[in-house]
């Protein structure tokens, strides 16, 4: 079982985005059952006034024919290094406070999403900045190219 663990500020936009996104795009390939696949905060605040998914994130997967399910934030907590195999990150700032929690990213599981492709840059955070179809599209060729990445680490999966 790989286990992936997303990552931005607030876990109402970006990072259930890419957790859904992720599901379905496993779910496609059918390697779903492979796959634990979650989503959480850098911030506690979401989590303490328990937030729901975004509506225009639920809207723009909607658009998509992305299946998901509403959830509340959840803060990341130090546990979650342990427990997952990917912690993916949404930008530079995200990384910066995972590794401010956790210390040292000494099992190499901390990655920000568009550095799997070949302009590695953040998704920029469309709470802030508004564009939620760009940061869909950022986070869809994001995922994919991370479960590029994952199969070819993971070679006897694909057998
Ligand atoms: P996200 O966006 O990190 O993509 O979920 C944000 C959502 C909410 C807040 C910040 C970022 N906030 O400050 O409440």
């Amino acid at each position: 079982m790989i286990k992936i663990l997303f990552i931005c500020l607030g876990n109402i936009c970006r990072s259930p985005m890419a957790e859904f996104v992720m599901k379905d795009i496993v779910k496609k390939r059918g390697l779903e059952d492979y796959f634990l696949i979650s989503s959480a905060a850098t911030s506690d605040y979401n989590e303490k006034y328990q937030c729901h998914i975004y509506p225009e994130v639920k809207e723009i997967l909607k658009e998509n024919k992305i299946p998901f399910t509403d959830r509340i934030s959840r803060h990341m907590r130090i546990e979650d290094y342990d427990e997952y195999d990917y912690m993916i990150g949404m930008d530079e700032e995200n990384i910066r406070d995972i590794l401010d929690m956790i210390g040292t990213d000494s099992e190499q599981k901390v990655y920000r999403l568009l550095d799997f492709t070949e302009t590695p840059r953040d998704v920029i955070d469309p709470w802030y900045y508004g564009n939620f179809d760009k940061t869909y599209e950022d986070i869809k060729y994001g995922c994919e190219k991370l479960l590029e990445f994952i199969l070819n680490s993971n070679q006897s999966m694909v057998k």
